[in-house]
C-alpha cells in the first residue's frame, strides 16, 4: 500500500484507507450487516452487493483522499481477515472553515465492546492533527441512542436539530447535530 495513506494500529484494531485487494472484504461487511445498518442508512440498490461496486467505490476514495476531499477509513481485525468497522469523513472544506462530516458504522458482531470509540479516537486524531481541521461534524437520528452515546463519548456536544434532514431508510429523518472541536480534542487528550 502506498505510504501517502494513514495507518494506525490501535489496541484491539488495525486502521487504514481501504486497497483494491479489500473490495471483497468490504462487500462481506456491507452483505452481512445490511439487517444491522438498514434503519440508519439511504436504501441501497442490489448493485451497493457487487464486488464491481466496492472495487469502484475504493477507486473514488482514492480519489478523494488525492483530492483532500473526504478521508475513508476501515478498522480491521488485528489479523486483518475481517473489516471491523467503518469511518468516513467527507466533504471537508479547508479555507475559513476547515470542517468535515463524519459517519460510522461497525459490524453487529463487534458491536457494544468498546471498539468503536478506540477507532473514532485515533480517526480524529488524524483529522486534527494530520488534515487540519478545526471542527467534525456528526448527525444522528433522535431515536439512534447508540449513535448518539458514542458521539457524547467522544466529547461531540449538541449544536440543533435539523428537521428532515437526510433521507434515510426511504423516509425524510430528522437529526440531532453535534460538532466536536480541534480546541475540545486537545483538552481531551491532556
Ligand atoms: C452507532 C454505533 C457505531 C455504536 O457502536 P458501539 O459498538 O455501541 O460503540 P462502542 O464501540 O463505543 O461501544 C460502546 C459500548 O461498549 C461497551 N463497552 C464495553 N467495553 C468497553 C470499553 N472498554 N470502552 C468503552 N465502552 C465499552 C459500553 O458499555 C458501551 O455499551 P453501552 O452504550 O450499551 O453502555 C453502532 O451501534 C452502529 O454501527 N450502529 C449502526 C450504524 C449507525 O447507527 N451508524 C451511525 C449513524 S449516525
Amino acid at each position: 500500500m502506498s505510504s501517502k495513506f494513514p495507518q494506525f494500529v490501535t489496541k484491539h484494531l488495525i486502521i487504514r484507507v481501504a486497497t483494491a485487494s479489500d473490495a471483497e472484504m468490504l462487500r462481506e461487511y456491507y452483505v452481512s450487516n445490511q439487517a444491522h445498518l438498514a434503519p440508519w442508512e439511504p436504501i441501497r440498490s442490489e448493485a451497493y452487493y457487487t464486488l464491481r461496486w466496492w472495487r469502484l467505490r475504493i477507486n473514488q476514495i482514492h480519489s478523494e483522499f488525492d483530492e483532500a476531499s473526504a478521508v475513508s477509513f476501515i478498522a480491521m481485525t488485528p489479523d486483518k481477515s475481517a473489516i471491523v468497522a467503518v469511518a468516513n469523513f467527507s466533504n471537508i472544506i479547508q479555507g475559513v472553515f476547515k470542517s468535515c462530516y463524519l459517519g460510522y458504522s461497525i459490524s453487529k458482531t463487534y458491536e457494544g465492546q468498546g471498539l468503536m470509540i478506540e477507532f473514532l479516537q485515533s480517526c480524529l486524531g488524524f483529522m486534527f492533527e494530520n488534515v487540519g481541521l478545526n471542527r467534525v461534524m456528526a448527525n444522528y437520528i433522535p431515536v439512534n441512542e447508540r449513535s448518539g452515546a458514542l458521539l457524547q463519548r467522544l466529547g461531540f456536544e449538541r449544536e440543533g436539530y435539523a428537521r428532515k434532514y437526510l433521507r434515510i431508510a426511504g423516509s425524510w429523518q430528522d437529526h440531532v447535530l453535534t460538532a466536536l472541536l480541534k480546541e475540545d480534542w486537545l483538552a481531551q487528550q491532556r
